[in-house]
């Protein structure tokens, strides 16, 4: 048993989608959530910046002594995870391998599609796994830039949307793929017109539910789950409070955020509150 928090980090307020699974899955944990408001998007960066914002915000988090940190953020999980790994020893999960977990398991067929950031596509982190867990999978990647500011704007339900889906899916549309994974922590904001175009036959993958899934197994493997029978709290940081946050944030959270705090940081990279 550990009473410390779980330490999340994002590249914004897209993995309070994964904090919402987490929080449902396991109500008596403590989360510490860092969103690098300030230098989001990650998605269109290159691996050496991404990988320097990822080794920062995991030393924000391990200032609070958590017992496991979860990469919420794809791009950061497909660019940083093995780096992280190999200066830390406290367990780090990301949200790729949950993914592929899920979408093997969902997919009859294993032809199966991926949808990301321009970042998680060019490194094919999750086609790699994929190829790597069965080597009979078929892979068809897209990357979908135009989504993340869509679920941010809170926008996914309006007409024009579809027709931004459909430039982006429909070169998925003749590869017969069963299975779709939502390979952003936005995307899952835009699930029903993704439905809508590819198919209601098509099994989405959110990695977010699947992330939660993989949360709990490893706190239970290393005996490392909260024994108190309170309800956790989750404590919400960020490098920049953006215009409209709390309304953004609550969408993707599925709740208020009462209390933020911003954290500022100097030109060195260390964090200031
Ligand atoms: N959090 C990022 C991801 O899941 C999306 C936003 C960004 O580009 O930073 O890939």
């Amino acid at each position: 048993m550990n009473r410390a928090p779980i330490g999340i980090f994002d590249s914004g307020i897209g993995g309070l989608t994964v904090v919402k699974e987490i929080e449902k899955r396991l109500t008596f944990e403590d989360i510490i959530y860092f969103g690098d408001t300030a230098r989001v998007p990650y998605g269109s960066k290159s691996d050496e910046i991404i990988k320097g914002f990822s080794l920062q915000n995991s030393l924000f988090l391990l200032k609070f002594n958590v017992k496991l940190i979860v990469i919420a953020c794809n791009t950061a999980s497909a660019v940083a995870l093995d780096y992280l790994k190999s200066l830390f020893k406290v367990p780090i999960i990301g949200v790729i391998e949950p993914g592929v977990v899920s979408a093997l398991n969902k997919s009859k067929t294993k032809r199966i599609g991926v949808i990301g950031t321009y970042s998680t596509i060019n490194k094919n982190a999750y086609g790699r796994l994929l190829k790597e867990r069965n080597q009979s999978a078929e892979i068809f990647s897209v990357p979908c830039p135009l989504f993340v500011p869509i679920a941010e704007e809170g926008i996914a339900d309006e007409k024009f949307v579809d027709l931004i889906v459909e430039k982006y899916l429909s070169q998925l549309k003749d590869k017969n793929i069963d299975t779709l994974i939502l390979g952003c922590t936005h995307y899952p904001i835009l699930k029903k017109p993704i439905k809508k175009f590819i198919g209601e036959n098509i099994e989405l993958v959110d990695s977010a539910e699947e992330t939660a899934k993989a949360v709990e197994r490893i706190l239970s493997i290393n005996s490392i789950k909260n024994g108190e029978k309170a309800k956790g709290k989750t404590h919400f940081f960020i490098s920049d409070i953006p215009y409209r946050f709390r309304e953004m944030g609550s969408k993707f959270l599925g709740r208020e955020i009462s209390k933020v705090a911003a954290v500022h940081q100097d030109v060195f990279g260390n964090y200031y509150t």
